[in-house]
């Protein structure tokens, strides 16, 4: 039977992620892997959830397992409003912070809408942002239009308003960014440095000024590893005030800082236009599927209403849960052993990295989070190298998944929380041999 009939005019815009295509074939346990974004099993506070398990069915009773608020439920928003100083009214529950940047596109943008972000993105993102048929354009796109337009080179588009000339956004932004190059490396641009250097079309210029919200990963980058100076994040902001367009602030990592200082989130510095998602999948469990968005009350509004036909509401008893891990402190006793354990893998993928990798080859040093980003020689294609890789028992994601249009073939994400620490140096070792045959 075709069947091609019954799909709708989204189908064909769904992004299969090559992430979860790698996990279908391969026996993570089998092989070094540096492919997924798990967190360590070691990091689940196995015995606080035996603990609460128990004291949530004698708090809530079978209120615990009763559908419940589309919005989440009280104690579980009003815990986190505490924690962030946010009002409980500028807290919306989601069933993971996947949906809620699901809900965010599906909520503000048409198909053909623009939405902004800098390269690489995030592949989860870049799924729900082509299902819903958005137009993904890069930031710095916008930023060469607008000093076009102050040249004179392009006419001025839609833009209005007041606050800093185009030309100061533009060539102040991204100027620089923590968590850059390895000391110990030699050579090679940042992500951000490789973006695309658009040679479109003065009406695809001007689109891009038409966008609906600006998505980042302002804290340890999913898949970069960067962390956004306060500079850059100001840009940001600057930049959405001239454009008159929100931003989608993505945060599930900001809490697993490792070294350096925090910086100030975009919704501190732009409550008025930012939808700041976070998640407890990297401080309590993914298996929980659950996360937050703090933003304004109408903008949550629309989104509460569109969450009722996602799922009614989130899981109530995993919210009972995280309320009471998070209100109790034991979030915050687990999260002090989480970042020791992280900082520990981090830097020994550094230090490998270091010894063993081939001239020509080098990497981000993140802050925190889970990943870090390796940029090879030019010749080297990472798509190309997968297999073999693969069957020296050797897994990574190879950059360009993360790229709107495929580029920077020579570029790999590796992730340093999922893999034994055992396995970690065996992994790099075969790693480096397998590029250095190759350059
Ligand atoms: C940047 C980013 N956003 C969102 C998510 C989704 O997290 P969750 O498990 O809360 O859906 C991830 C997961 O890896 C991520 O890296």
């Amino acid at each position: 039977m075709d069947y091609s009939k019954f799909f709708s005019a989204d189908v064909p815009s769904f992004l299969r992620s090559p992430v979860r295509e790698i996990f279908r074939k391969v026996d993570l346990s089998a092989i070094c892997s540096f492919a997924g974004g798990y967190p360590a099993a070691v990091t689940f506070p196995v015995e606080d959830i035996k603990r609460l398990s128990s004291e949530v069915l004698e708090k809530y009773g079978t209120k615990a397992l009763q559908y419940g608020a589309t919005q989440g439920v009280p104690e579980l928003r009003e815990v986190i409003a505490r924690r962030y100083g946010v009002p409980v009214s500028q807290v919306q529950i989601t069933t993971s912070s996947q949906q809620g940047i699901d809900v965010c596109t599906r909520v503000f943008v048409n198909p053909g809408d623009v939405v902004l972000a800098n390269n690489p993105v995030y592949l989860g993102a870049l799924q729900s942002f082509k299902a819903y048929r958005a137009q993904v354009m890069n930031l710095d796109l916008v930023q060469s239009t607008m000093v076009d337009q102050v040249q004179g080179i392009i006419g001025r588009g839609p833009i209005s308003g007041t606050g800093p000339s185009p030309a100061s956004v533009a060539s102040t932004a991204f100027q620089g960014t923590s968590g850059g190059l390895s000391p110990g490396d030699k050579s090679g641009p940042s992500p951000k440095s490789g973006w695309t250097k658009s040679a479109e079309a003065e009406a695809q210029k001007r689109k891009a000024l038409s966008a609906k919200f600006i998505y980042v990963i302002p804290d340890f980058n999913n898949p970069s590893g960067e962390t956004m100076t306060l500079a850059e994040r100001e840009e940001i902001v600057r930049l959405a005030r001239e454009l008159d367009c929100l931003i989608v602030e993505d945060s599930p990592y900001r809490e697993l800082r490792y070294s350096g200082e925090p910086v100030k989130t975009i919704r501190e510095l732009a409550p008025e236009r930012t939808l700041h998602l976070g998640s407890f999948s990297k401080i309590f469990a993914p298996g929980f599927r659950l996360g937050w968005i703090i933003g304004p009350e109408e903008l949550l509004e629309q989104i509460y209403i569109c969450k009722q036909c996602l799922d009614l509401c989130p899981p109530v008893f995993d919210q009972y849960m995280a309320a009471e891990f998070m209100g109790s402190g034991a979030l915050d006793r687990n999260l002090q052993k989480t970042i020791v354990e992280y900082r520990k893998r981090r830097d020994l993928m550094v230090a490998l990295l270091e010894k063993y990798m081939p001239e020509g080859c080098s990497w981000t040093y993140p802050e925190g989070g889970l990943f870090l980003w390796l940029t090879l020689p030019e010749e080297i294609d990472t798509v190309a190298l997968y297999d073999e890789a693969l069957s020296a028992g050797v897994a990574y994601v190879a950059g360009s998944f993360f790229y709107v249009d495929g580029s920077h073939r020579n570029t790999m994400r590796m992730n340093f929380s999922f893999i034994a620490e055992e396995k970690m140096e065996p992994g790099i070792k075969i790693l480096s041999n397998i590029i250095r045959h190759a350059i």
